[in-house]
């Protein structure tokens, strides 16, 4: 019997290239990756048979096929979130499919708010760890060990590319939330408390599912905004989206030293 995943992996197969390849999200911050991309194909996610839909407007729905520095990547061009009604596994699906269609590493950005008070907006953190408080209705990977999601090697070597480039960077513990409201005062305080250094809304079920499928992943957020509770100041998604805007190029060229270092 074919399965929904087999029939997604059938339909993209011709599309990529026999060579192992690296998977991208390229979520808030890293939009200006996909011009490093020298596309071979483009595939609307809507034309992938079983694929969720992205709702987001500032994310775009495409699989790029193609390669970066001559090594073959195939990248998600707009990622799916909790908030927008999906479940776990239906966000986690793409990365099946990039597992299926060769892909053996998992690089993955997203925009998060700053709790650490020593961590400045508009910098990058590297994920060391990773809290979810997202809902977890998931079975698929249930049975598999999620110590340690985060590779040791791709972050080493991410932590030399910036080294190289100049480029500060924090180190931490992102923690899931649901979304998409933003925290109260008392769920920042909460979070700094329990040990966390930034939160977002989305990475924990693909990095997750990366893990059960023995996938090498690193995250790195783009610390988009303060969460200070004291001095707390509103911040809207608009302004989210322009502080990502301004890491992107920093972001985007890490990430493309960092593959032509795999
Ligand atoms: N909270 C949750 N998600 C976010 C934030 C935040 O402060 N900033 C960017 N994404």
């Amino acid at each position: 019997m074919k399965t929904a995943l087999s029939d997604s992996i059938d339909f993209l197969k011709p599309l990529s290239a026999a060579a192992p390849a690296i998977g991208l999200i390229m979520g808030t911050g890293l939009h200006r990756l996909a011009d490093a991309i020298t596309i071979r194909h483009a595939v609307d996610y809507a034309d992938i048979p079983h694929f969720p839909i992205s709702t987001v407007e500032s994310h775009t729905g495409r699989l790029l096929f193609g390669t970066i520095e001559g090594r073959e990547v195939i990248a998600m061009q707009g990622r799916f979130h909790g908030y927008e009604g999906y479940s776990e596994e239906q966000i986690a699906y793409p990365v099946s499919v990039l597992h299926g269609l060769g892909a053996n590493v998992l690089l993955i950005s997203n925009a998060a708010g700053a709790l650490n008070p020593d961590f400045e907006k508009g910098r990058l953190m590297l994920l060391g760890g990773l809290i979810s408080l997202q809902d977890k209705a998931f079975i698929a990977d249930l049975a598999s060990s999620t110590e340690h999601l985060f590779d040791d090697t791709l972050c080493e070597r991410f932590r030399t590319v910036a080294k190289q480039e100049q480029i500060p960077i924090h180190e931490g513990v992102y923690v899931a939330v649901q979304g998409p409201m933003l925290e109260t005062r008392a769920e920042y305080r909460y979070l700094i408390r329990v040990g966390c250094d930034a939160v977002g809304m989305s990475t924990a079920p693909e990095a997750r599912r990366a893990k059960a499928l023995n996938m090498a992943c690193l995250a790195v957020s783009v610390l988009t905004d303060s969460c200070d509770p004291d001095h707390l100041e509103p911040v809207t998604l608009e302004e989210i989206i322009a502080v990502a805007g301004q890491a992107d190029r920093t972001l985007s060229d890490l990430f493309t030293k960092l593959i032509a270092s795999c």
